[in-house]
Formats: structure tokens, sequence, C-alpha cells
């Protein structure tokens, strides 16, 4: 056998509220920043129109088709899958005293079906959407009363869940909000670098108190951030590279620093010095950052590289995080680089500076798929991608890494966050929706759907 995985190893998949429901308005649900981001978590803001139609709106209707998209994950084996809670469903604006009932029996729902096949929910409380009346009432996270409608929020889950949901997730990619501002903390893409870092700290508090609530509330669960895994190479080995390099992988490592070391690190001393950023932290958000998670998630998608050469920094310009291309490394149709040694790095490096343990809630393929004549999917590209990342995550466990499990992206096709498409698709079930919004929404097994569940079934000792 190549690969051992330890036998409570939570196989599966991640799904994000906006990216799979749809319904979004039923039962009482408010508008999210998503609703507000019909072209990509990228932009900033459009005002949604009386009658307007966005991919999202419908998405792949997950509000109603859940219980035979659960079938399918069971039958694949799934142990474990990442949902998110859409704030919106259950405080319509955000700042409501009273939650929408509607809105938490249509989880319970969800979160029974889960349990009548014993795959176990992870739950991301915020993925990429606030209440917009958050937004228009006080400036998203720019305002501190956000971070005590959040805490009123997780601790209405947490009461309602307590006894379907053991683990947790706070903000999906929180440390994504440098780049994606209005999608991220509510802020539009222009704000000052003060008001973004000062509305971030906002939300590592609110992620820090939730993470107090959770504890308080559900002795025994266990409640994790959730950060994208950028991992920058410096593009030679000239000094200066690798030093710009280090810093440009705190950009997004001190999100975690900070979630998990439970204050800021010394090195953002500068960063802010040099900035003119000065933080408003209180006495207060010092004791709340102090409650740290228990294990770090995170999604890995890509690696990029790093150089003082400012021509070859222009060619990083429109890549997301502004990346310059590694020469050694392969892209996939949208010029993501696919580098599954870059996992194992990762796995190590995170390991190494936190001792707590991780999980990769995120991973997969964005590409699109053909139905031949018979019918069938032949996604081999989609296998052999999953197949190569996840044969890191064996060699990091042998090189004594704590790896909780592992939730492929998309499990079945969704709409993609940058650029809200139907046709990037990530799924192991294929959904008949098209870029237009056509199609029937049936669902169909792809070649990749067989071989997922013969890797759950054989716990990884079938990876090549
Ligand atoms: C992650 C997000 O950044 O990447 C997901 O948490 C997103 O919401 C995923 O869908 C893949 O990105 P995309 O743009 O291909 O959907």
């Amino acid at each position: 056998m190549k690969y051992v995985f330890p036998d409570n190893f939570l196989w599966g998949g991640a799904t994000a509220a906006n990216q799979i429901e749809g319904a979004y308005l039923a039962d009482g649900k408010g508008l999210s920043t998503a609703d507000m981001l019909p072209n990509g978590i990228f932009g900033d803001r459009v005002e949604r129109k009386e009658g307007d139609h966005a991919l999202k709106d419908l998405a792949i209707d997950f509000y109603h088709r859940y219980p035979e998209d659960i079938a399918l994950f069971a039958e694949m084996g799934f142990k474990c899958l990442r949902i998110s809670i859409a704030w919106t469903r259950i405080f319509p604006m955000g700042d409501e005293d009273i939650p929408n009932e509607a809105g938490l029996a249509f989880y319970d729902r969800v979160l029974d079906e889960m349990a009548k096949y014993g795959i176990e929910p992870l739950v991301t409380l915020s993925h990429y959407e606030m209440p917009y009346g958050l937004v228009t009432r006080y400036g998203g996270w720019a305002d501190r009363a956000t971070i005590d409608c959040f805490e009123r929020y997780a601790r209405t889950v947490f009461e309602r869940y307590r006894h379907k949901v053991k683990y947790w997730l706070t903000f999906n990619e929180i440390n994504c909000a440098l780049h994606a501002p209005f999608n991220g903390i509510g802020l539009s893409a222009q704000s000052s670098k003060q008001d973004i870092y000062q509305a971030i700290h906002h939300q590592l508090v609110a992620s820090a108190r939730a993470v107090r609530a959770c504890h308080e509330l559900i002795p025994g669960a266990r409640i994790g951030n959730m950060i994208i895994g950028a991992l920058m190479y410096p593009l030679s080995s000239r000094p200066a590279d690798v030093l710009k390099s280090q810093w440009k992988n705190r950009e997004w490592l001190y999100f975690s620093d900070v979630q998990a070391r439970g204050a800021y690190p010394a090195y953002m001393g500068r960063l802010f010095r040099e900035l003119g950023v000065t933080l408003d932290i209180t006495p207060q958000d010092r004791i709340d950052l102090g409650h740290t998670v228990d294990f770090i998630s995170f999604s890995y998608y890509m690696t990029g590289c790093v150089t003082t050469d400012e021509q070859l920094n222009q060619q990083a310009r429109g890549n997301i995080l502004s990346m310059v291309p590694n020469p050694h490394l392969p892209s996939s149709e949208w010029g993501w680089q696919i580098d599954p040694i870059g996992l194992r790095i990762i796995l190590n490096e995170l390991y190494d500076r936190y001792q707590k343990p991780l999980f990769v809630v995120e991973n997969g393929l964005g590409a699109k798929d053909i139905i031949d004549k018979e019918g069938a999917i032949n996604d081999d590209y989609r296998i052999s991608y999953l197949n190569d990342h996840l044969a890191q995550i064996g060699e990091a466990l042998q090189d004594g890494v704590e790896v909780m499990g592992y939730t492929s992206w998309g499990p079945i096709d969704l709409i993609s966050a940058s650029t809200a498409q139907m046709s990037k698709r990530y799924g192991f079930i294929y959904v008949d929706r098209d870029d237009a919004g056509k199609g029937s929404l049936a669902r169909r097994r792809k070649k990749s759907f067989y071989w997922y569940a013969d890797i759950i079934k054989s716990n990884g000792a079938h990876l090549k």
C-alpha cells in the first residue's frame, strides 16, 4: 500500500450556499453581498434591479434538490460534507433581534438528510457573503457593530445545531479580503488601506468571538479558521526575490497567525508603519483574539512566483493574487497553475508554524466537460489532478503532518466564484445548466464519481 490515511480521515466535498442553493429570496432570505456580485467576487457591487437575473439566483437549485444531491454524495461514500449557512437566511438584514425560523428550518432539513447517511457536516459560518443590509446600514465590517451582529448570528446557529454539527469554520478565505474587499468585508475596492485593515481587524475579532461562543455552547465541538493557501515561491534564488516571497507569504499568513496564535505577529508592525496604517485595537479586542482556533483549514488550488523584477511583475497584474507564472508548471484552462507538490510543502509549512491539525477543505480542477455520444463524461484530467494532490497529502501524512480530512471543491458542479460561470466545472456530478442559464438541472455521474468512490472506499490505498 502506497499511502496510509488515518481510519477517521474525513473524505468528502465542499460547497458554499450562494454557489449552490439558489432560492435567493425564498422564505424570508435577505439580499447578501454575494447577490450583489452577479459577475464574480473580484468586482464591486452591482445594484440589482427588479426583474433582472443572475446565474446564482437559481444556482443548481440545491435549496429544493438537496435530498437527491446528498444521496449522490452518500453513494460516493462521503464521510463529510462542507456546506455553508447563508447568514441572510437566518438574519435577512443582519441586525435583527429575532432569527428567521424558515431559514433555520431549512438547514435542519439539510443536516437531518446528511445524518441519515452518517455524513459529518463541516459548516462554514460565512462563505463569501454577509447581509447586504449590514453594508448599507453600517458600511460592512468597517463598523464594530457588525462584530456583534455576527456573534449573535453565530450563537444562534451554534445553539440551534449543537446536536447536529461538530465541525465549524468561521470565515471562508478570510485572507482574500485584501484582494476582493467588497466580497470579503463589504468595502469598495477604492477604500483606503487604513479602512481595509481596520475592517479586517473587526472580522478577525468576530472570528475569535465565534470560537469562544462555540467552545462555550458546544462542548466537544471543533472550530477552525479558513484561509486561501496561496504559496508564493521566489522566481529566482536571488536573495532579494527570496525576501520578497517571504513578505508576500506573510500577506496571507498574518490572518492565520492571528487566528491560531491569538495576536498580531511582530512583522505586521513594520507593514502597518510602512503603509501608514494605525489600527484601533481595544484592550477587549486583545482578550477576544486570545480565543484561538482548534484547527487550520485552507483551500489549495495553485501556487505562484514572486520577483523584484518590475517588468516581470507586470505579467502578474490581473492574475488572481498577482502571481508571476512559474515556468515549471502547467496551467488549467483558466490559467491556474497546477502544483501538487506545493500542497505537500504548504501542509508541512502550516504544521511547522502552528502545530495544529490541518484540514484541506477545498481543492479541485475547474474544467469544461464534454458529454460523449453514449452520454458519458470521461473526466480523466480531473481524476489525474485529484489523484496527484491526494498523493501529496499521503506524503505529508508520512512526513508526520496531522491532516483531519479532505473535502474537494464542488463535488457537484456549481457556480464559479471568480467568474460566475457554470461552465467552470469541478464536480464528480454533472449538472445540466449552461452559462446562459439554460438546462434541465438534471444530475449525471461523471467518470470521476466512480473513481472518488473507490478512493474513499479504499481509504486512499488505491491512489497512484
Ligand atoms: C475558493 C472559494 O476561492 O475557490 C470558492 O472559496 C470558489 O468559493 C473556489 O468557488 C474556486 O474558485 P472559482 O472561481 O473557480 O469558483
